[in-house]
């Protein structure tokens, strides 16, 4: 049989096993695992995969259009980074000194600098020039292993800003290889000139900015940022419950700065995902195990701010499905690397190698409401895969701070290649 691109003889291939759900408890550390593999790619999609030979017998490699030689080398599915945010002007690196000499992100927000900083930044960045720099992160993205990325607003902190914010994203998004679902996070902060005056702001974006939004199709999900000195889960309740009734499924940044009781409204309000969770009780935990909602971890989060790392062991013994992400932003985490994230994992929260690539892919795909279609590689699924100079899977997380990416196949089609011999150990 004929097929658009066909990759032969990888040493090693990880993946979960078939199946659109995430993966549960024990099953997170019981990956697929392929020795001497290879994958046919038809119309964007996995057609097979198994041993060289038995797909060299349905698809001949003379009657390929393309082959991609992954000899030496481990495939997996492309990251899905589930949580970033992505579309920011100008960076923060004062703060970072700041906090290096005792002060902290609260204090710092507190000060008017963090969010509302990045929103001053937004303010002074035409349209074009946003778009033209998310286009050059999402590049960046697809050399790191990135084929998906979940990006949000909420450094506009009104409707004009954050609706520029998308727009832009949407602009860089329509030309690259690399996937964004976008996020409205108008709830990021609530901006200067409301501070004192903060119920004004929760009435416009459930009255005003979240209609909007939604209208334009600028956004699959809502987030609120539910924490200690940020939003109420009484607020974040009626901002969420707004984004539902609008089509905007939702999603919460949860009890990262202290335990508010964010993970039960997750759960309460079937939220796609609860995002960092550092703080989260057990109860919280268990009402979203019973709601299936994913748990996305970001312990680079925990890294630059030197917070506690999430409680990763406790949430997969409850059955919390698990993903990892890194979000990437301005403030806390100034990171696109999901392989350093997976490093982190393994070596702070104590998850296997194996449960951390499972992390990263088939359950950050879930997190999107994306598991049926990405984050796997299974007949069926949209054939999104990197190949790695490394023969085995724990080689990525082990050897960190180090590009081992060789190859990015997004939708079938070799989307960023890097030439020349295997890069030394
Ligand atoms: O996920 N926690 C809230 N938002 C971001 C930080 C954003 C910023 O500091 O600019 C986060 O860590
Ligand atoms: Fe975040």
């Amino acid at each position: 049989m004929k097929c658009d691109l066909l990759i032969v003889s990888a040493r090693q291939l990880l993946t979960a096993p078939p199946g659109d759900a995430p993966l549960l408890g024990p099953d997170l550390d019981r990956p697929l695992l392929l020795e001497d593999a290879a994958v046919a790619c038809v119309d964007g999609r996995v057609a097979a995969l198994g041993s060289s030979v038995e797909i060299a017998r349905r698809y001949p490699e003379a009657e390929a259009a393309a082959v991609l030689d992954a000899s030496g080398c481990l495939v997996a599915p492309g990251f899905v980074d589930a949580h970033t945010h992505l579309p920011f002007a100008g960076t923060r690196e004062g703060e970072f000194e700041s906090r290096a000499r005792g002060e902290r992100y609260e204090a710092i927000a507190a000060k008017g600098g963090g969010i509302r900083a990045s929103a001053r930044h937004l303010r002074e960045c035409p349209e074009a020039d946003l778009a033209h720099v998310v286009r050059g992160r999402l590049r960046a993205l697809l050399a790191e292993g990135t084929t998906t990325v979940e990006a949000k607003s909420g450094y506009g902190l009104c409707l004009e800003e954050e609706r520029k914010q998308l727009r832009a994203l949407a602009a860089a998004a329509a030309g690259e290889a690399v996937e964004v679902i976008p996020t409205f996070l108008g709830a990021h902060e609530v901006p200067d000139e409301l501070r004192d005056r903060r119920g004004e702001y929760v009435a416009l974006l459930t009255e005003e900015m979240i209609p909007a939004i939604a209208a334009e199709k600028l956004a699959r999900f809502c987030d609120v940022f539910c924490d200690r000195g940020v939003f109420t889960v009484e607020e974040a309740r009626r901002i969420l419950t707004s984004g539902s009734a609008h089509g905007l499924a939702p999603k919460l940044h949860a009890d990262e700065l202290a335990d508010v009781g964010a993970a039960a409204l997750a759960a309460e309000v079937r939220a796609a995902s609860a995002d960092h969770l550092l703080h989260a009780n057990d109860d919280g935990l268990r009402a979203m195990a019973a709601a299936g909602v994913v748990a996305v971890l970001l312990p680079g989060t925990a890294l630059t701010l030197g917070l506690p790392y999430a409680r990763a062991r406790t949430m997969v013994e409850l059955g919390v499905p698990v993903a990892l992400a890194t979000d990437f932003n301005p403030g806390s985490t100034m990171c696109s690397s999901l392989p350093l994230m997976m490093t982190l994992a393994v070596t702070q929260m104590r998850l296997t190698p194996a449960e951390a690539w499972m992390a990263a892919t088939a359950n950050a795909a879930a997190a999107v409401g994306e598991g049926a279609r990405l984050g796997r590689i299974a007949a069926g699924k949209q054939a999104d895969l990197v190949v790695f100079d490394a023969g085995d899977y724990r080689h990525i997380p082990y050897h960190y701070g180090r590009d081992h990416v060789r190859a990015v196949v997004k939708r079938g089609r070799v989307a960023h290649q890097r030439n020349g011999p295997p890069k030394p150990c």
